[in-house]
């Protein structure tokens, strides 16, 4: 059985969906009630809160975490105590490309490969799903804001991540592996908003934020390291950080998803 934390997030849910189609057993966390396909067991539970995980942990083979909690030791040890002997972390690009910024997820896998659990690290870049920060704007303006309209990034479709998280929990052979996960090409903020514009059939105009109009909006959600860590991708990626990494294909044997094919998916969200 596996447990899937985030259950109600962009990769946690699709996730839930993959494993139940493939006829596994699997239980959905989430914090608070959430639907869950059939056949799906649901447990409530906060990772902020580790001793709460118990029940959700009982009977499970394999984790998928989540960054998310204080106290990665002790979310491990509840896990290790129920029994669990596998776990997949969803931690980020940044955890091994700026690792003095993105703290949290280096902190969890440092956790997770000193636990004695056998573990797996997905390392995603910036997720396509982010153009859901555009939802509103497009639905009633057709204008897309964002800044850096030209730097060009990966970025990856959560569906990809739920694919190759499902790959690697249920095969053998990915103990002790990290996966860095991209999409299939680098794509600007401008063309990501073209994209979507393709997929309504109607042209989104794209505004060029400057850096502080962006930090000043992304502090409204997100930590301040968190922030200037974000912009600094963004703005000035490493050479590394726009590389098209081969792992997606690899798992999962074709091409990681284009972001049109995103847009197309999710294009009731702008409509
Ligand atoms: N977005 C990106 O570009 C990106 C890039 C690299 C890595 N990541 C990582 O991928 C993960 C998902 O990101 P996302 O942007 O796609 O977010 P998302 O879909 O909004 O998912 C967030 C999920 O986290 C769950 N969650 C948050 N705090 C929790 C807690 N204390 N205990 C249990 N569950 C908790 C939420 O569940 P409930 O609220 O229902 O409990 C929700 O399902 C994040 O951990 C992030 O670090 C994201």
């Amino acid at each position: 059985m596996f447990v899937v934390t985030g259950a109600t997030g962009n990769v946690g849910r699709e996730l839930v969906r993959v494993l139940a189609d493939a006829g596994e057993r699997v239980t959905a966390v989430s914090r608070q009630p959430a639907p869950v396909p059939p056949g799906v067991r649901h447990s409530q539970a906060d990772l902020a809160d580790p001793a709460g995980l118990r029940t959700a942990m009982e009977g499970a083979d394999a984790l998928f975490l989540l960054v998310a909690g204080e106290d990665p030791e002790a979310i491990l040890d509840q896990v290790k105590s129920a029994g669990v002997r596998r776990v997949v972390l969803l931690s980020s690009q940044g955890a091994g490309t700026r690792p003095h910024i993105y703290r949290h997820p280096v902190a969890f896998e440092e956790a997770v490969r000193e636990s004695g659990l056998e573990w797996t690290i997905l390392r995603p870049c910036g997720f396509d799903s982010n153009a859901y920060a555009w939802a509103e704007s497009i639905r009633t303006h057709r204008t897309a804001a964002a800044p850096f309209a030209e730097v060009g990034l990966p970025t990856i479709d959560p569906a990809d991540i739920a694919e190759v998280a499902a790959v690697v929990l249920r095969q053998a052979g990915h103990a002790g592996r990290t996966y860095e996960l991209t999409g299939p090409t680098p794509i600007t903020p401008r063309e990501r908003a073209e994209a979507i514009g393709g997929a309504l059939g109607a042209p989104v105009r794209f505004d060029e934020q400057t850096r502080e109009e962006a930090r000043a909006q992304m502090l409204a959600f997100m930590p301040e390291p968190v922030v200037d860590g974000t912009l600094a991708i963004l703005g000035e990626p490493t050479p590394e950080e726009q590389k098209v990494s081969p792992d997606v294909e690899l798992l999962l044997g074709r091409a990681p998803r284009a972001f049109a094919d995103w847009a197309a998916r999710n294009v009731a969200a702008f409509r």
